[in-house]
């Protein structure tokens, strides 16, 4: 119990796993919030006079796979084991040996090979924040200083497995010029500016708080363990988390994936997580792509070169860290030993960035032949049985293992020696747990045996005895495997050593590799799903011809999906108000746009016939009505709080998407904030963004006759009788009805209520005669003359926050609704 209160004190704030025989024990408050997860029984057992302890237990072979629950569910596992054999007489000697934590692990057995593991530490101070993410499992350290009000999505973007920020984090250790001493103490960086980190002071802060945990969790760090880079926000566009969820970007992402590598898929997830903003970069990334594009065969022979490397980033730090398996080593040396043919295959290609990729792939010939050298082909999983070593590359362990066989040997034929010297025939040579090796001779025979006989035991049919020189041998073999696997142990070691030398030039190998693999994906997925290569500019228009929402278009049989045009140009068709029944294509046609000029922006092709792209400085989307139940708000809530976050952050060179807003509340609340949401978008001096608009309100199509800079489409039906078939054709002008009733009757509802609907709404139409468009509009606006408009005007969307926005919203609407 000392030992297990030693391992606690050292880390009280993780699960203790306590090695005991053959299982790992968890104890005490420990054991009640582990076994659910693990989903094993709780039990107790005695403590002390009169308690009991509650406690559960894992098998060790099988740790893995509990360890990992418990990770999954956030927590941290601390591992106390055994470190020195078992004896009869003494207690043996634990100590902690393994600290996991979901953001430091390395394995495998916890890790999702398409996606990055991250610990982030995060914080602010002023308008300002810090990150340093570091994924340990690849080896890579990012820094990155960025307003205050983008902190929340980018750490959307990095999605953290674990995140260390204040509260929970003391603030003082965020301090800029502790950071600074940790990185000059432990990454043997001197001045931040080496690593691009100069004016990221708070990021340099963020560091500190990382390795500092590192340290303190067993995860070896030291100069050369990491690739150190800053990168500036600016140069990707934040994607928030509704957008990613409006956009279904994991489902693109899938759509895209063709990479052939671990690093490829997490690369090509890098990229669409975080669209460029600059036409240069992205014409370089699409440049690469097109030379891919139309060379198939290159496409293939890439795809066979790139698929044996294999994890090679993983790889390469898991040994490092000194936690790789024979296994793993030998996996680690079949992808070095499949780079060299990669560095041919990219000698093929001429593109700039594929070029300057190619550069940066280096193999390392000596690791891979002392890992060639050092492991057999095939090695068991475990040490304990030995053979992982191959013969001839270490002299001790031959030694080793020669006098093993050696003495292996000797007994073996111990049984004809001694039948020949004794002329015992029925002298036999044998092993038991108690005794060992024996020779045993019946009693007939016992008369005139050789003088180094011991006698041993006597049994009914025999006595057995041992010679010294048997003993010695087999003190020999009994030794040996425990000597050899202490032996390949430490040259496995040293190999994790000699990987260890070579992993910073492997880490940036795996790393230019996973971007090649990452834009073959996309030249793959471009040339099977025939899009285009984009247009783009740092200009404000938006033309897309014959464009088409990737994800639905695959729902459906091969030429059903209707493609479709948009233009949008800030200086004259800024806002189109996209009318139309439900059920037409309206949200389809929104989301493809936005797709569109993302995957535009990350340097994909596009579902197009041809695009032209003024870049974006983000987009934005408000679409669909979502509960976010979890936060407590409602659909409405949630809907103007997006609204109102969309307001206050668009720009004029953003692209807004809006479905529907207003749907969330009474018909008369929803037409006056979608108008006057509107008018915003088109008046705001700040804003003049180019913005989708699709609303079943088909009274908001008056404004294009008040507001120049806005223009209505919709989605085309055909009336047939009472049905209504959808073309999802998208094309100039508004409609002039909403259709409800013809959809419910496409989509099934009882004739009857068909009849009694169109009566009620025959009889609402005669309570309020259609009026011309325009003056409907004023409707809502007549009842407070004004003094909403006035109200709007005075508002600066700046320096509102987004809650400040929704109350006033709130106030609006109030003085709506009569
Ligand atoms: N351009 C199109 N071509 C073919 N089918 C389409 C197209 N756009 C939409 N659809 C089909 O219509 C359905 C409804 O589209 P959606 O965009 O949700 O309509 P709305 O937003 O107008 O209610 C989609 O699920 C899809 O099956
Ligand atoms: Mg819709």
């Amino acid at each position: 119990m000392r030992q297990y209160r030693d391992a606690k004190e050292k880390h009280p704030d993780g699960i203790l796993l306590f090695r005991l025989g053959d299982f790992y024990e968890i104890f005490f408050d420990d054991a009640k919030l582990a076994a659910p997860i693990m989903g094993v029984q709780l039990t107790s057992r005695p403590l002390g006079k009169t308690g009991r302890a509650p406690m559960c237990g894992v098998p060790h072979h099988a740790w893995q796979a509990y360890v990992g629950k418990l990770l999954h569910a956030g927590h941290k596992v601390v591992i106390c084991d055994q470190i020195e054999a078992a004896s009869k007489n003494k207690i043996v000697r634990r100590d902690v040996t393994r600290v996991l934590t979901p953001g430091t692990v390395v394995e495998d057995a916890y890790l999702e090979p398409s996606r990055h593991n991250y610990l982030v530490a995060a914080w602010s101070r002023g308008l300002e924040a810090g990150i340093a993410a570091c994924e340990v499992s690849t080896g890579e350290l990012l820094l990155c200083q960025l307003p205050k009000d983008r902190l929340q999505s980018e750490l959307e973007r990095l999605a953290p497995a674990e995140l260390l920020s204040p509260p929970e984090i003391e603030e003082y250790r965020f301090d800029p010029v502790r950071g600074q001493q940790r990185l000059k103490d432990i990454l043997g960086i001197a001045y931040p500016a080496s690593v691009g980190a100069q004016d990221a002071p708070l990021a340099v802060g963020a560091v500190g708080v990382v390795l500092d945990y590192l340290k303190q969790n067993q995860t070896k760090v030291a100069p050369g363990s990491f690739t150190v880079r800053t990168y500036s926000p600016d140069a990707t566009m934040p994607l928030d988390a509704a957008t990613v969820r409006n956009l279904e970007l994991p489902s693109l992402v899938q759509l895209i994936d063709r990479t052939s590598t671990p690093v490829g898929a997490r690369q090509l997830g890098a990229w669409l997580g975080a669209p460029l903003r600059d036409a240069e970069s992205i014409e370089l990334r699409l440049a690469a792509v097109d030379e891919l594009v139309d060379a198939p065969a290159l496409q293939d022979r890439l795809r066979d070169v790139l698929k044996p490397v294999g994890d090679l980033e993983r790889l390469v730090t898991r040994a490092a860290q000194g936690h790789a398996t024979a296994r793993e080593l030998v996996g680690l040396r079949r992808s070095l030993e499949a780079i060299p043919a990669v560095q041919e295959a990219l000698a093929a290609c001429s593109a700039l960035v594929t070029r300057e990729l190619a550069g940066h792939v280096s193999t390392a010939p000596e690791l891979a032949s002392t890992l060639a050298r050092a492991l057999v082909e095939d090695p068991p999983p475990t040490l304990r049985q030995g053979g992982v070593i191959r013969h001839g590359y270490d002299a001790d362990l031959d030694e080793i293992s020669d006098a093993s066989r050696g003495a292996r040997d000797w007994i073996a034929k111990l049984e004809a020696t001694e039948r020949r010297r004794t002329g015992i025939r029925s002298l036999k040579v044998g092993f038991n747990k108690v005794f060992g090796y024996y020779i045993e001779v019946s009693h007939a025979n016992t008369a005139h045996l050789p003088d180094d006989y011991v006698r041993k035991q006597t049994l009914t049919g025999g006595e057995r005895y041992i010679t010294p020189d048997l003993k010695q041998r087999e003190a020999i073999v009994l030794s040996a495997q425990e000597r050899i696997a202490a032996r390949e142990l430490e040259i496995l070691h040293d190999l994790g050593t000699a990987v260890t030398e070579a992993a910073p030039a492997l880490r940036a190998s795996a790393h230019a590799i996973g971007m090649v693999d990452a834009l073959l994906s996309l030249a793959v997925a471009a040339a099977e799903h025939g899009w285009r290569r984009p247009e783009v500019n740092a200009g404000l228009q938006l033309s897309i011809k014959g464009g088409r929402h990737p994800l639905v278009e695959r729902g459906l049989p091969a030429g059903v999906f209707v493609a479709n045009d948009l233009e949008l140009d800030p200086d004259a068709a800024q806002i189109v108000i996209l009318t139309g029944p439900n059920m037409a294509g309206k949200s389809t046609y929104l989301r493809q746009a936005a797709m569109i000029v993302l995957l535009a922006q990350c340097g994909s092709f596009v579902p197009a016939e041809r695009a032209r792209i003024g870049l974006a400085d983000r987009v934005f989307t408000r679409v669909g009505a979502h509960d976010d139940i979890s936060a407590g708000m409602s659909t409405f809530m949630v809907e103007m709080t997006e609204t109102a976050y969309i307001l206050n952050h668009a720009t004029r060179s953003s692209l807004v998407i809006f479905d529907e807003v207003g749907r969330g509340t009474s018909t008369y609340d929803g037409v006056s904030i979608a108008q006057a949401v509107v008018e915003h978008l088109h008046d705001a001096p700040r804003l003049g963004c180019r913005t989708l608009f699709a609303t079943h309100y088909h009274e908001l199509t008056a404004l294009a006759e008040r507001l120049p800079r806005v223009r209505n489409q919709r989605v085309e039906v055909l009336e047939e009788g009472d049905s209504v078939r959808f073309l999802h054709r998208v094309v100039p002008g508004g409609a002039d009805r909403s259709y409800g009733i013809h959809v419910a009757a496409v989509a099934g509802l009882p004739s009857g209520v068909i009849a009694r609907a169109r009566d009620v709404l025959g009889e609402l139409e005669r309570q309020r005669p259609l009026e011309p468009p325009d003056v409907q509009l004023g409707l809502p606006i007549e009842m407070t003359p004004d003094s909403v408009r006035k109200e709007l005007e005075e508002i600066d969307p700046a320096s509102l926050s987004p809650l400040e926005a929704l109350q006033k919203l709130y106030q609006l609407r109030a003085k709506l609704t009569p």
